[in-house]
């Protein structure tokens, strides 16, 4: 499957690119264990052929090539360009692993190539859901799995819900649809499983998983309480209503968000309640 020319639907070839880039050490702590309940849901097998969707920078492509072993391998794919970079600088030299740029709502998978599906956090960004489901779905063997995580609503997700409440008396964001593409698009569970249904899915569990995540790090409860700060303002919900505000602005939300932060528990991270639906089902072609 050669590259693909992806084009960017929200971002990921240029400004979410680029901070979830400079960002990976934080983001791969605030979602390792969303990742890890994710790659337990899978149980990929070795000698599998595993698919996985907007894999990123690789960390779980990694961690799944570590399950297949020698005899089985994993194609992470990601709609940009950056990120699949930095997962291929990082591939070890002979592991069965290969990254494509593609955008896979639309790419030419091979027909049923592929005993899994997999995403952490990847398959929540198609315009046009059932059609992405659908082109994935013909690439897995009948019969054959998929396994993701991704968000709960906005409003079960404290990191989202907290600092976005704390600056409501300065700045008001336009309200968002809960179901357009985005990291909240399957919050809703109804929604997420006949999206599931409707693309040709059958069996399909969605499970909750809750747990506290690390919010930023640093050495001590101060620094780690302003690496949290500074997380927010770059990535995620709170980075985007706050981009295009003045300094004068910028600077009382982030009074507001330290003052919020700082009631939650944690000694190296701040410690924030985080909500996610693990999601698994079945090829319903037999
Ligand atoms: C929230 S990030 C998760 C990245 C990675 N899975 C991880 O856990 O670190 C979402 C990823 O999905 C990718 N993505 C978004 N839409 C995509 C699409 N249509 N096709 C392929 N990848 C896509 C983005 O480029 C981004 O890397």
């Amino acid at each position: 499957m050669p590259d693909a020319q992806a084009t960017s639907t929200h971002d990921w070839n240029g400004d979410s690119g680029k901070r979830w880039a400079a960002n990976l050490d934080r983001l791969d702590l605030m979602l390792q264990d969303f990742g890890d309940a994710a790659i337990v849901a899978a149980a990929a097998q070795p000698g599998e052929h595993i698919l996985d969707i907007g894999c990123g920078s690789g960390t779980s492509t990694f961690m799944l090539a570590d399950r297949v072993g020698p005899t089985g391998h994993v194609l992470g794919v990601d709609i940009s360009r950056q990120l699949v970079e930095l997962a291929r600088a990082a591939t070890p030299k002979a592991a069965p692993i290969e990254f494509h740029l593609a955008d896979a709502a639309t790419a030419d998978f091979p027909a049923e190539g592929f005993d899994l599906l997999f995403s952490r956090f990847g398959v929540m960004f198609f315009d046009d859901p059932v059609a992405a489901f659908a082109n994935m779905r013909a690439a897995l063997k009948p019969g054959g799995r998929v396994a993701f995580v991704c968000w709960r609503s906005a409003a079960e997700n404290d990191w989202v819900r907290l600092p976005m409440t704390a600056i409501r008396d300065i700045v008001q964001p336009a309200p968002a649809d809960p179901d357009a593409p985005g990291p909240f698009a399957f919050g809703n569970l109804y929604r997420l499983t006949d999206i599931l249904t409707t693309a040709g899915f059958a069996d399909i569990e969605v499970r909750p998983f809750d747990t506290r995540l690390a919010y930023g790090r640093s050495d001590t409860r101060d620094a780690a309480l302003d690496d949290a700060l500074d997380m927010a303002f770059q990535v995620g919900p709170l980075s985007r209503a706050l981009a295009d505000q003045p300094d004068e602005v910028r600077a009382r939300a982030a009074a507001a968000v330290r003052a919020v932060f700082a009631t939650l528990p944690g000694d190296t991270s701040v410690l924030i309640d985080g909500a996610a639906w693990i999601v698994t089902a079945r090829n319903r072609a037999a």
